[in-house]
């Protein structure tokens, strides 16, 4: 079972990581994750963890590092992400690369634990890690430096034009993605700037982009996020430490591409959400626009979130009850290898001009192949959602995220080393 530490091999954590299900329906509280969350980073005892824990104070937990795949992706979300999106420096060739990524996975292996990076200006405020986790992707340009094209996966690139985007270099491309996400924004704030001033000599930030969910310890662990049109979102979505998880998400590279074994890939979507507009919209309205109910998130043929959508089921006039251009209807995927995983952020920030807001969705999905997973589903919500009427993509990215390392290696060996 996915929270017990000594089936994993890591032997880690001796307490796992209880994430309640209740509110999605699952009933019993279900351990996700927890090889990788190391409770007692510098030696916790269990007792003095479990009394931070009934305090609802989160600052002293860790994620560990090392392992076959990098955390930040089956680890349980925190509340806060950053985005960071570089650009490589025109001398920054295949040996500096390796030099980048050997700091780089110093640094988030040293602040991840709770200590200050190797040069740290500020270490006091590493010491509250409060879950960290750093995770690496590299876009087509890093990858051609580092090994010629061929080593270039064939799905990793822009996204194909969709009549749907509004697309702004701003939000789009890069080639060196770092994700930095922990449950307190002091943290986030502190990693940032270590991992940006010890990439400088190699690549200049591109974009940034900040997500937020709701605070530790405002709701249950494992409760679906609600986006800020105040749908519940992210219900049907692959169980990390599932094998139907490790089928879709993690690569299985060969030849030329076998360095993404075991990583995985990352589409990343700035999708404006128009509040003004949503605002508009009565709450019958909101539900049949995904087919799901905006109170609770159960799909209109159902009671509760974790049921199954009849897509069947017809009303009294014969109409299925369920649109077939509702969110659900469309996204859905058609086969069982269609399934991506989505881990996203809201965000807010200062609108231009005289409006309200400026707010919206980081759309982020993890899956083994983006030409076979994501792309499918969203050319269908290209061609008909009903969702679209408020939404608009306004960035775009894709990156390859290489598998973990062990102890003494660095993130990206698989392709520099
Ligand atoms: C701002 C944009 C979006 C919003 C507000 C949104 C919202 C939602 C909501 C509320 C649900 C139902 C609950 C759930 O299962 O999570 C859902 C489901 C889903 N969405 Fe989205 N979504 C957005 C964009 C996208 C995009 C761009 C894709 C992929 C291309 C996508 C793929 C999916 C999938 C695969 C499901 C689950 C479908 C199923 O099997 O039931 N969504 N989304």
């Amino acid at each position: 079972m996915p929270g017990d530490a000594t089936d994993t091999g890591r032997g880690l954590s001796r307490r796992g990581f209880l994430l309640g299900g209740a509110a999605a329906g699952v009933g019993a509280a279900v351990a996700l994750g927890a090889d990788r969350l190391v409770g007692a980073g510098a030696g916790l005892p269990d007792q003095r963890q479990a009394e931070l824990d009934a305090a609802g104070l989160n600052g002293a937990r860790t994620v560990t590092f090392h392992g076959d795949h990098q955390s930040g992706i089956d680890t349980p979300i925190a509340a806060h992400a950053t985005y960071l999106g570089l650009r490589l420096l025109e001398r920054t060739d295949r040996e500096a690369l390796a030099r980048m990524m050997r700091v780089l996975t110093d640094d988030a292996e040293r602040l991840m634990s709770g200590e200050g990076a190797l040069a740290d200006t500020e270490p006091e405020l590493a010491t509250v890690p409060a879950a960290l986790t750093v995770t690496f992707g590299f876009g087509p340009e890093l990858v051609r430096r580092a090994a010629g094209a061929a080593a270039v996966p064939a799905w990793l690139g822009p996204l194909p034009a969709f009549e749907i985007d509004a697309l702004d270099p701003r939000w789009s491309g890069g080639d060196l993605l770092m994700v930095v996400s922990a449950d307190d924004p002091v943290t986030v704030a502190h990693a940032v700037r270590m991992l940006l001033k010890d990439s400088r000599s190699f690549a200049s930030l591109a974009w940034r982009q900040d997500g937020f969910r709701r605070a530790y310890g405002s709701e249950v662990s494992g409760t679906t996020m609600r986006n800020l049109f105040g749908q519940v979102d992210g219900t049907t979505n692959p169980e990390p430490g599932t094998a139907g998880f490790d089928a879709v998400v993690w690569c299985t590279g060969t030849g030329a591409t076998a360095w993404v074994s075991g990583g995985t890939s990352l589409v990343l979507r700035r999708i404006r959400m128009n509040l003004d507009t949503w605002d508009e919209v009565d709450p019958t309205a909101r539900s049949f626009a995904v087919g799901r109910r905006i109170t609770d998130g159960a799909p209109l043929t159902g009671s509760r979130e974790a049921d199954a959508p009849d897509f069947e089921a017809t009303t009294a006039a014969g109409n299925t009850v369920i649109s077939p251009v509702a969110h659900i209807a469309r996204s859905r995927p058609v086969d069982s290898r269609e399934v991506i995983f989505r881990r996203g952020y809201n965000y807010d920030v200062a609108p231009a001009g005289g409006g309200v807001s400026e707010t919206g969705l980081l759309f982020a999905s993890f899956q083994a192949d983006v030409d076979a997973q994501f792309t499918p589903i969203q050319r269908r919500l290209d061609e008909a959602d009903l969702l679209n009427e408020w939404t608009t993509p306004i960035g775009s990215a894709v990156f390859a995220i290489p598998p973990g390392c062990a102890p003494g290696g660095f993130i990206g060996e698989t392709l520099l080393a």
